[in-house]
Formats: structure tokens, C-alpha cells, sequence
């Protein structure tokens, strides 16, 4: 066993990358002190829709701003309720609680750890405004009997694409499938700011204003104020940064799938659930998670190899005490219950070595092997 360690991301490694270029960016930015959106995020904003397929862009200070104001734009406020998933980083829920509205849980389908199409009927009440299904780990969730259900009910679809830059559906691109779509550029996203980050893209022109607005203050112009509005500009640095990230992001996309498809031939009979890419994904992995009833042995035997894993998520919304008020006790959803105790994500991240693959590989072969018998 060789002594290399393996981080779970390794964010240094990008950046040196692309040093040159970041570093043009960022001191472009102090010469012209656009600190505050300006000519670089309204680049990035045309360059991001393009690359979406969408005709709007509107670039924010987070992928929770993102989802907040796409609620709002929405029209959803309260009395209001938004279907979402139990599985899922806890902002997709918290923001329609931002909104002011009820979030309405459905189980996961176990394969594709994204919502489950035929779970939404049952959750549909009178007063559901809009469906937000997540694209988890950089595969997008199955959008055509969403966007079936959608428009048969008259309801809104947003997509949280936070963890999907790039991912596609039956060829077309995340973010552009439902009638708003939200993105995280947080630094471990595949596309990542350094710093906060975060957009919609919609192909609808009203939203995009709104939006605008409300991002900075609700200003139709300066000190007018015609809406009641926040501030989720995104800064000028985290634009010019993400404009160069984004020219090498199909780049790293092909890298992680290639790691990704390394991973599921070496590891293909080591005993563990490797993920699944749906008949009708192009998965980005943004994680590369497993399954594994013996989760918590074998992550902490890896980490004693010196191989840093993580887990997304041990503890699904409904289960979190920050939100057991929305009235779920445990066995609401047992597919996301069962998941959030066996899900594994491996180190995966563009730059990651052949090495470093086959030493984990290698690793989790046998301490599985080990555990088992
Ligand atoms: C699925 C999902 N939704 C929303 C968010 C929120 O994005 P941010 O951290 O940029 O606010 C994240 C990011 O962590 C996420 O993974």
C-alpha cells in the first residue's frame, strides 16, 4: 500500500491550472474597480445563458439567492405550497420557506437519488404553486414526466441545477428545462466563483426582470424602488473569474466523467452500488456517490488509507431540527431514509490522477472485501 494520501476535492490544483488566466481576471477587475456587478458579470450572464441554451441570465450572490428569487418571480409567497425532495442540500427547501410558502415533500426514486415522477400526484393540493426538482449530484432528474404533471396542473417548474453546470436531459441542457432553473457557483461546485455565487436562467423575459430588480434592491432605477428587494448582486470578481472558469468547463466535465467511468470499471465488483447514469442523463458528477449498507465502517477505514470521502447527506430535510415543524416524522420517505444512511461520495474532482483513482479503488476493494467476510 503506498502512502499517498487522496483529498476529496482538490480546489489548488484547478486554480493552478488556470493561474495566468484568473490572475488577468481578477487584477482587470481592480484596475477597473467594477467591484459590484458591471461589464464582466453582465459578460458572464450572456456567456452562462448561451452555454445554457436559455435566453436569460441573471447572475446573483448565491445558488440560495438564486432560488429564492426564482420562487418569488414565480409568484410564490404564502399560502402557497412548492413540491420538493427530502434528499437534497437543505437551501432547496429552506428557500421556499424564504418565500413564505409551505415545501411539500416527495420521496426519491432510489436509482437516480432524484424525485420520484410518481410520487407528485398524491402531493398536489389546491393551493401547489410550483415543483422544484433537484438535479442531485449532477444528474438531472427525470424532467419530462415533471414538466408533463406540471403543465397538466398549471404549476411552475424550477429546477435546482445548483450541483448540474453542464449536465443534459435527452440532449437538452440543465437549466434550461423548466420555466426557471438555479445555480450555485460556490468553489466546489463544477463550475465554481471564488467566493459566493450563484444565477437563474430562464427562457422567460418578465421573470428575468424581476429578478433583476429584486436582486438589487427592487430598483427599476436608481433609489426607485418599485419592488421590495434584496441584496444578492454578484461582485464583479466572482464574474470575471467564472467568464474564464466557464471557457474550461466542458474540459473538466469530460475529466470527470472519465474518472467516473474509471471508478465504475475498476470497482465493479468490489460489492458497493456504484451510481447510475439514467438512460436519459448526461451525469456531470459533481459527486460520484455509492451505496453501501456499511457506509460509516468503510469511510472511516478509508480515511485511516489516507483517503478523504464525504457523505451527501446523512440526514434528509425532513429529519433536520431545524425543520421539524413541517410536520414529517421519521418512515415519511423511506427511499430518502434509507439513502441518506448508505450514500458514499468518492474523491472525484477534474484533476484527480490515475493514481489517485486506482489507489481508491484499490482501497475500497478490499476493505470491502475484508468487512465482509
Ligand atoms: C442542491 C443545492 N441547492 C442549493 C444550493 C445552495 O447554493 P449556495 O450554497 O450557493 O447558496 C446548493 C449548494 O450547496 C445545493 O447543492
Amino acid at each position: 500500500m503506498t502512502t499517498t494520501k487522496v483529498p476529496y476535492l482538490d480546489l489548488r490544483a484547478q486554480y493552478l491550472g488556470i493561474k495566468a488566466e484568473v490572475d488577468a481576471a481578477v487584477s482587470h477587475i481592480l484596475d477597473s474597480c467594477e467591484f459590484v456587478l458591471g461589464t464582466e458579470v453582465s459578460r458572464f450572464e450572456e456567456e452562462f445563458a448561451a452555454y445554457c441554451g436559455t435566453s436569460d441570465c441573471v447572475a446573483l450572490n448565491s445558488g440560495t439567492s438564486a432560488l429564492h428569487l426564482a420562487l418569488l418571480a414565480a409568484g410564490v409567497g404564502p399560502g402557497d405550497e412548492v413540491i420538493t425532495v427530502p434528499f437534497t442540500f437543505v437551501a432547496s427547501v429552506a428557500a421556499i420557506l424564504y418565500a413564505g410558502a409551505r415545501p411539500v415533500l416527495v420521496d426519491i426514486d432510489p436509482h437516480s437519488f432524484t424525485m420520484d415522477p410518481a410520487a407528485i400526484e398524491a402531493a398536489i393540493t389546491p393551493r401547489t404553486k410550483a415543483i422544484l426538482p433537484v438535479h442531485l449530484y449532477g444528474q438531472p432528474a427525470d424532467m419530462d414526466p415533471i414538466l408533463e404533471i406540471a403543465r397538466h396542473r398549471g404549476l411552475v417548474v424550477i429546477e435546482d441545477a445548483a450541483q448540474a453546470h453542464g449536465a443534459k436531459y435527452k440532449g437538452r441542457s440543465a437549466g434550461s428545462l423548466g420555466d426557471l432553473a438555479c445555480f450555485s457557483f460556490y468553489p466546489t461546485k463544477n463550475l465554481g466563483a471564488y467566493g459566493e455565487g450563484g444565477a437563474v436562467t430562464t427562457n422567460n423575459a418578465e421573470h428575468a426582470r424581476t429578478i433583476r430588480m429584486l436582486r438589487d434592491w427592487g430598483q427599476d432605477r436608481k433609489y426607485h424602488h418599485l419592488l421590495r428587494g434584496f441584496n444578492y448582486r454578484m461582485e464583479g470578481l466572482q464574474g470575471a473569474i467564472l467568464r474564464v472558469k466557464l471557457r474550461h468547463l466542458d474540459q473538466w466535465t469530460e475529466a470527470r466523467r472519465s474518472a467516473a467511468s474509471k471508478y465504475k470499471r475498476l470497482l465493479a465488483d468490489c460489492g458497493v452500488e456504484l451510481p447510475i447514469e439514467m438512460p436519459w442523463a448526461r451525469h456531470v458528477y459533481h459527486v460520484y456517490t455509492l451505496r453501501t449498507e456499511d457506509r460509516d465502517g468503510l469511510q472511516s477505514a478509508l480515511r485511516a488509507e489516507g483517503i478523504q470521502t464525504a457523505v451527501h447527506y446523512a440526514l434528509p430535510a425532513h429529519l433536520q431540527p431545524a425543520y421539524a415543524d413541517l410536520g414529517y416524522s421519521r418512515g415519511a420517505f423511506p427511499q430518502s431514509e434509507k439513502t441518506a444512511m448508505e450514500v458514499l461520495s468518492l474523491p472525484l474532482y477534474p484533476e484527480i490522477t490515475d493514481a489517485q483513482i486506482q489507489k481508491v479503488a484499490q482501497a475500497l476493494t478490499s476493505l470491502a472485501a475484508a468487512r465482509r467476510a
